[in-house]
């Protein structure tokens, strides 16, 4: 029977977001529109079966076609990111870092991330997350002048601490990371270097950021960000992590299961298995350099209109936007441009006076519009919208007009 007879209630919320997907722009940077193929995948039978283990090793029956099919998904990811080894059953992100952690560290070691405030994830040590009751993290960030990461601070807090395990990676940091540095550090103290490229991931994959495979020994990931798959995670260990542990693909894997979880989402894995298809073509490969393309193009257009980039711009999908000279917080831009279609997230900036709750910026990204086939053009016309809503609020009903009208020469994808 169909949803919307068995219930009406849920069909029609699915619905109504579905028109505002197609009626606004989605620049949250960690959200992308996924493609009908991996909404089948997602939505399909798999979803009935338990599969506790590995391809080949399973506690339970009946599982004949989901080896097959978890096997392609590994042999797809390991292919994508040229690396010997992958385990694609964590949940999501934060699943796949808690394993890493099980994986390499025992309860009470040190470990460094970058701190929350300064751009990184809560999974990398931020203090009300597992990754800082259960281990003693510590903290590096970014340069307060420069907004870029403070790669000496970096060092001389390794040096000092002797972390076991080191983040990399972030959620609000707009530049390009230095693997080999990062590696170097990381080395020097003999710590497990791990790249969580939840957020760069599609551009990794489509040649639009640097790859950390050469540099460091794990690789954590989000399915569902640039990398446009269903809400997901993996976990890939470099032959520079076995070179160092020839037991770090096999810890990786307990740590997952039977360490964190249970039965993977067959479901899910298959909507990987068809992402990781879609982002091996030549099209992907273009969409990713078309991302970084217009994130630069919007950095630019929005510096016309006075707004305050951290680190002068960007080398990836996203910008990190510092208010403070619009008089508007973070939270009521967020708010404004919500109204006016445009989804953003309020965001603190690096050494941010602001309370977290009203910080003050937003943070802004083009993954979601690029899928819908937006180029440098439409982001004059998106920075255009931009300053005029936190210029005026008066504006918002208009703008809201305009948006809606926009949005229909560039449909979700099919
Ligand atoms: C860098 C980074 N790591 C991990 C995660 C966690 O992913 P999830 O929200 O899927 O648990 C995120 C999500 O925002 C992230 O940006």
């Amino acid at each position: 029977m169909k949803l919307k007879n068995k219930d009406p209630q849920i069909a029609k919320l699915i619905e109504l977001e579905t028109f505002r997907q197609k009626t606004s722009l989605e620049m949250i940077p960690s959200e992308n529109h996924c493609t009908p193929a991996v909404q089948e995948a997602l939505g399909s039978i798999l979803t009935d079966k338990y599969a506790e283990g590995y391809p080949g090793k399973r506690y339970y029956s009946g599982l004949k076609y989901y080896d097959i099919l978890e096997n392609l998904c590994i042999d797809r990811a390991k292919k994508l990111f040229k690396v010997p080894h992958a385990n694609v059953q964590p949940y999501s992100g934060s699943p796949a870092n808690a394993a890493v952690h099980l994986a390499v560290c025992e309860p009470g070691d040190v470990t460094m991330g970058m701190a929350l405030p300064m751009g990184g994830h809560l999974t990398h040590g931020w203090k009300v997350n597992f990754s800082a009751k259960f281990f003693k993290p510590v903290q590096y960030g970014v340069d307060e002048k420069t907004g870029l990461l403070d790669y000496e601070g970096m060092e001389k807090l390794a040096k000092e601490h002797k972390p076991k395990l080191i983040w990399v990676g972030a959620t609000a940091y707009s530049r390009i990371f230095d693997w080999k540095k990062l590696g170097e550090i990381a080395d020097s103290v003999g710590a497990y270097l791990v790249a969580d490229i939840s957020h760069i991931s599609g551009l990794v994959a489509g040649g639009a950021h640097p790859s950390p495979v050469p540099y460091v020994h794990i690789i954590s990931t989000t399915t569902h960000k640039t990398l446009r798959g269903p809400r997901g995670g993996m976990i890939m260990v470099t032959q520079k992590g076995l070179d160092k542990d020839p037991d770090l693909a096999k810890k990786i894997d307990k740590a997952i299961f039977p360490g964190f979880q249970g039965g993977p989402h067959m479901h899910q894995i298959a909507a990987i298995a068809v992402c990781l298809k879609e982002a091996s073509t030549p099209d992907f490969k273009k969409y990713a350099h078309q991302i970084v393309k217009n994130a630069k193009a919007l950095a630019e257009e929005l510096k016309k209109y006075d707004f305050t980039i951290v680190s002068g711009g960007t080398d990836n999908h996203l910008l990190l936007i510092d208010l403070r000279n619009k008089n508007i917080s973070g939270a009521d831009a967020a708010t404004r441009l919500e109204d006016a279609g445009i989804t953003v997230n309020k965001n603190t900036i690096p050494y941010d006076p602001a309370p977290p709750f009203k910080p003050s910026g937003i943070r802004i990204g083009t993954p979601a519009v690029t899928t819908r086939g937006m180029k440098e053009k439409e982001m004059k016309k998106i920075a255009e919208w931009y300053n005029r809503v936190i210029s005026d609020a008066k504006t918002v009903k208009k703008v809201c007009e305009e948006i809606k009208k926009f949005c229909k020469k560039f449909p979700l994808p099919k």
